[in-house]
């Protein structure tokens, strides 16, 4: 195979090998925001992407998959321990989103980040061609925009975090945080989420390294802030994420969807409310919250059981970490008593489903549902609540939405916001929710469909590669 001229490199694959009960093994999509983010934009420009398959000790050879380049990176056991559960999910992961759990610092854990991050690197360099562009992904591989221009100046090296990055203070609890600040400075341009992120990682820059920041970090689609690093400008900016939205908006509109939702809504009894959450089941998504403020409407009788029913999608992640272990015993408690308290026979409240879904019948859950409620104790952006908006064509339905969502910049307007640790505000705002009348309804989904349509991931990949592009480089230094 001849080196990619563009290659993404992320700790997942687009696709991930499962092994199923009879031992065969299969290829499905992998799970979370980044890939559904990245993959329609990546098979579109035919691309390369480097990843690692999801399964411990797979040694597979370079393949292609739908116009995509697959290099598979193989981690060892002890790897996905360590490197995998370990410092990316129960070290940076928990840190980065605001201590929700305490992180947990261990020297054997970093040693394998370095090694793995190192063999990403490795796995990059060699598939590259000259002068490529190489866009790094995410808060598991931080070290290896500076390993990668260490073996290979000649490449145009960007990186994205799609996590928060967080305030100097708790970023300082790191042992090796000035490692991982001169990891990302290896890249040409370091793109944030939200201006506070970029922001956050300009003073950190300052703090560890001296660096005086060139011009300070900026919005989107205006001219990122720089640092001056190694005989260089690294340019430091936000670029919020987005989804596929004229993807999911057709999908939704086709009739075997809108069937599908309706069969759906039958299946459950014809709620006259139907609520929605779809998440991977994560401590960070705040999904006790939502159900702790229905238990509270229902308990009080401010909402009649016989009136609303729930879907919970809860997605299997990371099961091996015990913070997550704990999260899912504690939620399917819950669970269990708001169907105990409130259900009846044939009628439960909720309707949990520990599984993943494919996008059809997640578009047919995101179109049957009358009220989307994401309500994060922190997410870097959140792409669920947008993908709920753009199935709502008719412009009908209701979001209620955490401020603590990176989403809720753009969707404050027409969303109904709240603070996850005000659980009677959470109540309030679901209870606004459900009795919300089809006009105020219309209103608020206008604005929110108008702002997701145009604002897909397209735009969001243009213009962060738009930086990465030594035109444009020339253009602001000529300024
Ligand atoms: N999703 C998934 N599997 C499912 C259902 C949904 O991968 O069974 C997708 C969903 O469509 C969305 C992503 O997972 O694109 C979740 O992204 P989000 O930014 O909301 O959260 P993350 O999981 O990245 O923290
Ligand atoms: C979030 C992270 C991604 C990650 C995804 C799924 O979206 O930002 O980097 O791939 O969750 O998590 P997992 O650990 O299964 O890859």
């Amino acid at each position: 195979m001849d080196g990619a001229d563009f290659l993404v490199v992320a700790n997942r694959l687009p696709v991930d090998l499962d092994q199923l009960d009879d031992g065969t093994q299969r290829w499905r999509p992998s799970p979370g925001g980044l890939v559904s983010a990245l993959e329609p934009f990546l098979r579109g420009r035919h691309g390369a992407w480097v990843g690692w398959p999801g399964r411990a000790d797979m040694d597979l050879a370079p393949f292609e998959d739908k116009g995509l380049a697959i290099h598979p990176v193989k981690l060892s056991h002890a790897e996905v321990r360590d490197y995998y559960e370990g410092f990316s999910n129960a070290t940076l992961w928990p840190l980065y989103h605001d201590v929700v759990v305490p992180p947990v610092f261990k020297k054997s854990w970093w040693d394998s980040y370095v090694a793995v991050n190192q063999r990403f690197a490795d796995a990059a360099a060699a598939a590259a061609a000259k002068g490529a562009t190489v866009w790094v992904q995410d808060y598991q591989l931080q070290l290896v925009p500076a390993m990668l221009r260490e073996q290979r100046p000649d490449l145009r090296i960007g990186f994205f975090l799609h996590i928060p990055f967080p305030p100097v203070e708790l970023f300082m609890q790191l042992p090796w945080r000035t490692e991982l600040v001169r990891g990302l400075l290896g890249a040409d341009v370091i793109g944030f989420q939200m201006p506070q992120g970029a922001q956050n990682f300009l003073w950190l820059a300052g703090r560890l390294l001296g660096l005086e920041p060139t011009k300070a970090a900026v919005r989107v689609r205006n001219r990122p802030g720089s640092v001056p690093f190694d005989g260089r400008q690294v340019r430091v900016g936000a670029f919020p994420i987005s989804i596929d939205a004229a993807g999911f908006d057709e999908l939704a509109q086709s009739p075997r969807t809108t069937d599908r939702a309706q069969q759906i809504r039958s299946d459950m009894g014809n709620p006259r409310r139907l609520l929605l959450g779809v998440d991977r089941l994560d401590y960070t998504k705040g999904i006790d919250v939502r159900l702790r403020a229905l238990r509270e409407l229902l308990a009080s009788g401010r909402v009649d059981p016989e009136s609303v029913a729930m879907v919970q999608l809860a997605i299997p992640s990371r099961e091996r970490v015990g913070q997550y272990q704990a999260m899912r015993r504690s939620i399917e408690e819950q669970v269990g008593q708001l169907n105990g308290d409130f259900g009846r026979v044939g009628r439960p409240i909720v309707h949990y489903l520990h599984q993943s879904m494919d996008r059809d019948e997640l578009v047919a859950l995101y179109s049957a549902a009358d009220v989307m409620v994401v309500t994060p104790l922190r997410d870097g952006m959140n792409l669920v609540c947008k993908e709920y908006v753009a199935t709502r064509h008719g412009l009908d339905g209701a979001l209620v939405l955490s401020e603590f969502a990176g989403a809720a910049a753009e969707l404050a307007e027409g969303a109904l916001l709240v603070n996850p640790h005000d659980l009677d505000g959470v109540a309030d705002a679901l209870e606004q929710a459900l009795t919300m009348d089809p006009e105020q309804e219309r209103k608020r989904m206008r604005t929110l469909h108008r702002q997701v349509m145009t604002h897909d991931v397209g735009l969001w990949a243009r213009s962060f590669l738009d930086f990465l592009d030594p035109s444009a480089a020339t253009a602001t230094s000529a300024e």
